[in-house]
């Protein structure tokens, strides 16, 4: 059976001028495995800078946090840079992993159980863009929410405000550890998003694979191509499927057509400088009280309520 929201949301976003796509919907199994092999991409940076720099500032992290914490993760993904956070934490008890892609979030949890058998784990399946409830109380230590993989930046300012607002009624009184990229070199930016071995453009083209496959469309994959493109006020990366030529699809008894050179937007990366990050978690309601920045322009904010 299909998901109403998702046709609801597709056959809004091609209604539109320009035609774009809830970012969310890339993300079913084959998308998350497509995305952990761009994490092993050496073209992708933000992975590396992020994992080094975590690292470095987890000892910081863990005294600051003290034994016995709860860390929520909010789009988990494989779990990887989790790692990091358990093997450094001070007996960490619990992790609570928040994702939409479900079968992945359970595969890369139980994996993760067999590495770490004393430290509780607890899979949420849920969407973030809404307001996330866990279904456990508030353990003995405190909490550590923890948002990395810049996934901040696919929200516009508005939006990560009331994301980051959303997640402080999740967490209650709590740290967030929060990894944003403000790198602001275009050409690197159009490289790495536009590129990673075709690993961008495949991820992007699982976006239609899932509408023919859950909403039974006839897009026709080989008429469009990925394209990142830089763009201002606020800066950010636009991940875009043109069109190769004019072409024409069915979809909820609609038909639907692209000109040649129209393109539909899959996804956007706004690249947050330190202190915009700081003013859009001061809005909701949360105190930056450290920001870790490498010399990349990687960053990771230490916020608390
Ligand atoms: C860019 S990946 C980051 C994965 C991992 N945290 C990392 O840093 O490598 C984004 C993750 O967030 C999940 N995700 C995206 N949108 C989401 C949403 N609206 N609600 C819940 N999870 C979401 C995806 O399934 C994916 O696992």
């Amino acid at each position: 059976m299909s998901d109403p929201a998702f046709l609801a949301d597709v056959l809004a976003g091609f209604s539109q001028t320009p035609k774009h796509l809830p970012g969310k919907y890339l993300w079913d199994e084959a998308g998350s495995i497509l995305f952990d092999r761009i994490c092993g991409s050496p073209d992708y940076y933000p992975t590396q800078c992020e994992m080094a720099l975590l690292s470095r500032v987890a000892p910081a992290i863990a005294n600051r946090i003290g034994p016995r914490a709860t860390i929520v993760e909010f789009g988990s993904g494989a779990s990887r840079k989790i790692r990091v956070l358990l093997d450094t934490l001070h007996d960490p008890a619990r992790y609570i992993a928040i994702d939409i892609s479900g079968e992945y979030l359970e595969a890369s949890l139980r994996t993760l159980a067999g590495d770490y058998p004393d430290i509780a784990m607890v899979a949420v399946r849920a969407d973030y863009s809404r307001r996330v409830d866990l279904p456990v109380g508030r353990g003995e230590g405190l909490v550590l929410g923890f948002f990395p993989g810049t996934s901040i930046g696919n929200f516009a300012p508005e939006e990560a405000t009331a994301f980051l607002a959303r997640a402080r009624d999740t967490l209650g009184p709590s740290y967030f550890l929060v990894g944003a990229d403000t790198t602001q070199d275009e050409d690197r930016l159009v490289s790495v998003y536009g590129g990673c071995g075709g690993l961008m453009e495949a991820l992007h083209l699982n976006i239609l694979s899932r509408i023919n496959r859950e909403l039974g469309a006839d897009i026709q994959l080989d008429a469009f191509r990925h394209e990142a493109r830089v763009l201002h006020e606020p800066f950010r990366v636009e991940a875009h499927l043109v069109a190769k030529q004019a072409t024409t699809f069915h979809l909820g008894g609609r038909e639907f057509a692209f000109t040649a050179g129209e393109s539909v937007r899959t996804d956007t990366s706004h690249k947050y400088p330190a202190e915009a990050f700081r003013a859009l978690a001061g809005k909701a309601g949360w105190t930056a009280e450290e920001s870790f920045v490498d010399s990349a322009g990687f960053a990771l904010h230490l916020l608390r309520c």
